[in-house]
């Protein structure tokens, strides 16, 4: 992964050049980075706040071999993949809210958005959007999300390193899908809990036609949630937004 990157000092949004690059036939592995997006997109058509030069505002397209039913797998990796990088680069202690938020003292300093590309010969591949907030302070962030947003430098105290912070990031994603690839999600699920705010706690889950309250028990092979509601009943959830109720 990062072999191949395509850097571009401005853009709408780095998923749009990694979709096209992968129209075009991207290999697996490469990396669009840029210094700032116009309209940084986030999950559930939120827009994803990029000021210029303060964060990490990359995609990755990656080619597996099964690609839909994987998706969600690959999302949660990712999380883990940069959760270590923060804390090899700066010692903080993120946690991940599921699915791919990563927090630090409960704000949101990185997002991670999976999409899924197919084109006419039913090629696949997974475009993975990381947005990580490095050296903004408070005020960078648009006012609504100023009381939810957080970043490395307002949370450590220090400017950090975009560049050694990319690094690690390529790193540890290069080590981790290619350990999910070879040896399953096991070991990385075990990761993946151990870093997780959601599980073992009460929840409430948003989805699009219902809400639940339950226990967050854990999550399946599959990266599927497992919410266990006041009458015994166990959920999958797919996908939700996620609040904690304690
Ligand atoms: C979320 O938490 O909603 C996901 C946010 C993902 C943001 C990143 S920044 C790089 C890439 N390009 C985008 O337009 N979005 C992702």
């Amino acid at each position: 992964i990062g072999q191949n990157i395509e850097y571009v000092e401005s853009c709408s949004s780095t998923q749009i050049i990694a979709h096209k690059l992968a129209q075009e036939g991207a290999p697996g592995g490469t990396v669009v980075l840029t210094e700032t997006q116009t309209a940084g997109r986030g999950r559930m058509a939120r827009k994803w706040d990029s000021a210029a030069g303060k964060g990490v505002w990359m995609s990755v397209i990656l080619r597996p071999d099964v690609v839909p039913q994987k998706a969600p797998q690959f999302t949660l990796v990712t999380a883990v993949a940069v959760v270590r990088a923060i804390e090899e680069v700066t010692k903080l202690q993120p946690k991940i809210k599921w699915p791919n938020d990563i927090l630090l003292n409960g704000k949101k300093c990185t997002g991670i958005l999976t999409e899924l590309q197919s084109d006419a010969d039913g090629i696949q591949a997974l475009i993975i959007g990381i947005g990580l907030n490095i050296n903004q302070e408070k005020t960078d962030f648009d006012p609504e999300i100023q009381a939810i947003a957080t970043s490395l430098k307002m949370e450590s105290g220090d400017t950090v390193s975009r560049q050694k912070l990319v690094q690690s990031l390529l790193y540890y994603l290069e080590i981790y899908t290619q350990m999910y690839i070879e040896e399953g999600f096991g070991l990385l699920k075990v990761m993946w809990e151990s870093y997780s705010t959601t599980i073992g706690h009460p929840i409430r889950a948003r989805m699009t036609n219902q809400t639940l309250e339950g226990i967050a028990e854990g999550i399946t092979e599959d990266g599927v949630l497992q919410l266990r509601t006041a009458d015994g009943k166990l959920h999958g959830i797919y996908s939700a937004d996620i609040e904690m109720t304690n």
